[in-house]
């Protein structure tokens, strides 16, 4: 019992950049509203995950910004249904939105935001989704992320 916890950890020590690579990610959006991602894994174990938006783009927020909002599957209609309403001011999203697990500002051509959220409070298996919250990106800017054991 002893060792099978010991194990881990010293794998952990005996490599810090494996460990950093494994609970962090960068996605990389585009002025053509992609994802150059549809799923990322987060392993539960990391307990905090960080991931970074990267917009190589050059259009202006207000005519090509993208934001990366995560959430359960169930969710993600009714989140961008009330961010419109919210505009870019707002980046989307109702402000304190509560359905809203983890989110990035929303960010111009050139830009980048990192987020860095909370592993071990989201359940394995569960069907939650990335998305840019932008009125009608999510139609292409779409994927799922999952809590990996
Ligand atoms: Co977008």
């Amino acid at each position: 019992m002893m060792r099978s916890l010991l194990l881990p950890l010293l794998m952990t020590l005996a490599s810090p950049l494996q460990a950093e690579q494994r609970c962090s990610t960068e996605i990389r959006s585009s002025d053509q509203m992609t994802y150059d991602k549809s799923e990322i894994r987060a392993p539960r174990s990391c307990a905090s995950f960080t991931l970074t938006l990267v917009h190589p783009g050059t259009l202006p927020r207000e005519v090509m910004g993208h934001n990366w909002v995560l959430s359960r599957a169930g969710d993600l209609q009714s989140i961008a249904a009330d961010g419109s309403r919210g505009g870019p001011e707002h980046d989307y999203l109702e402000p304190g939105d509560s359905r809203v697990l983890a989110t990035t500002r929303l960010i111009a051509g050139g830009e980048r935001d990192s987020v860095t959220f909370e592993t071990a409070r989201l359940i394995a298996h569960q069907d939650y989704r990335l998305f840019c919250s932008v009125p009608f990106h999510a139609t292409l800017m779409q994927g799922r992320l999952l809590i990996t054991e």
